[in-house]
């Protein structure tokens, strides 16, 4: 089966890479290197040993997608494309919903012209917004606080008419926790350019001393040590359940929703603990003002997942810790 990486280059598009060839999939893979650098092909191809079909391609161009999908023969697509960072959505929405939007579009209508209509699509646990309990199931009511997370929830809506239209369709829209982590290799893992949004990236340049302290965005949320509590998944785990999802869309047509998260909430603090210990680095942090949009607590019931693809999230905290430092330590 030859399956379309649309934004393969990038974190989580780069980690899904291996685990489908892994798994005995055919890849092609198309990134326009907007967040993303070309190196990672080539550290992709290293870890699995074998050459694939690169194109580089805005998924936003009709003309230059379709003819990867002219010289391809696809069978499936998973849709990575799209920016997501929260606070860069509220200060520039329309570049957010032009970008993840008309990919999306133009994406589902060479699929429908070429008869390929098996796609996985990466959603977020963003569109649950605030809940008002947890753990977090399939069918909580969905709403966002921010343009990122309207746009996946557009997506999903998008996504859903389709199939309304054409149920020969089958549809998998994974919602992602908190994805952190590297590959064991160290050769691919997460490189935001510029000042990190995101906890882990942060802490590990603080580790690194590229930034003198982490600012913990609040101490005093209704958790066991007031700080934020979040579900963090390890990208190897969150990638192989894209294969499992895959495997699903090649046996059943149908729409399906499923949250890729391991079950557990963990705090800032015990991020930061696990980090410094499981790596013996220091991470001085002080406690900031809560960020603006952020919730105390986010984590999923991950049954669903469990039950229907198989999926269960192996790697520890520790692992993720480890794999997030030996991935900087690897490219210094
Ligand atoms: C985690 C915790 C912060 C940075 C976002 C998106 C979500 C997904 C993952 C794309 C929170 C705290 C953070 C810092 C801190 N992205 N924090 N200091 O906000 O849960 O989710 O990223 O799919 O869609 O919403 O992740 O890593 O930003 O924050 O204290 O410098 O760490 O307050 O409690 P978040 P995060």
């Amino acid at each position: 089966m030859k399956v379309l990486v649309v934004g393969g280059a990038g974190y989580i598009g780069s980690h899904t890479c291996v685990d489908l060839v892994e798994n005995g999939y055919d890849i092609v893979v198309v990134d326009n290197f907007s967040n993303s650098k070309p190196e990672a092909i080539d550290h992709i191809k290293e870890i699995i040993g074998k050459d694939f079909p690169f194109y580089e391609v805005d998924a936003c161009d009709t003309e230059a997608l379709e003819e990867v999908f002219k010289k391809e023969k696809i069978d499936a697509v998973i849709h990575f494309a799209g920016y997501k960072a929260v606070g860069e959505s509220v200060q520039k929405p329309l570049m957010y919903y032009h970008n993840n939007l008309l990919s999306t579009i133009v994406l589902c209508e060479l699929m429908d012209k070429y008869d390929c209509k098996k796609i996985v699509f990466s959603s977020s646990a963003t569109v649950y917004g605030k809940p008002d309990h947890l753990p977090i199931t399939e069918d909580f009511p969905l709403s966002t606080t921010n343009p990122y997370g309207t746009t996946k929830l557009m997506i999903e809506q998008i996504l859903k008419d389709l199939y309304t239209s054409d149920p020969t369709w089958s549809i998998c829209v994974l919602r992602y926790f908190n994805p952190i982590g590297a590959h064991e290799s160290g050769l691919i893992g997460e490189d935001p350019n510029g000042i990190p949004n995101n906890l882990m990236p942060y802490i590990v340049k603080v580790a690194n001393k590229e930034l003198k302290e982490l600012g913990v965005f609040g101490d005093d949320y209704d958790t066991p040590d007031g700080t934020g509590v979040r579900d963090y998944i390890h990208v190897c785990d969150l990638a192989h359940g894209h294969s499992l999802a895959l495997n699903k869309l090649e046996k059943e047509e149908g729409i399906y929703y499923y949250n890729l998260g391991t079950g557990n909430g963990y705090s800032v603090l015990d991020i930061v603990n696990a980090f410094q210990t499981v790596n013996g680095v220091d991470v001085p942090y002080v406690i900031k003002d809560r960020r603006p949009g952020d919730i105390a607590a986010c984590y999923a019931d991950p049954t669903k997942a469990y039950e229907e693809l198989g999926f269960k999230a192996q790697y520890t905290l520790d692992d993720m810790c480890k794999s997030a430092w030996n991935y900087v330590t690897k490219n210094k």
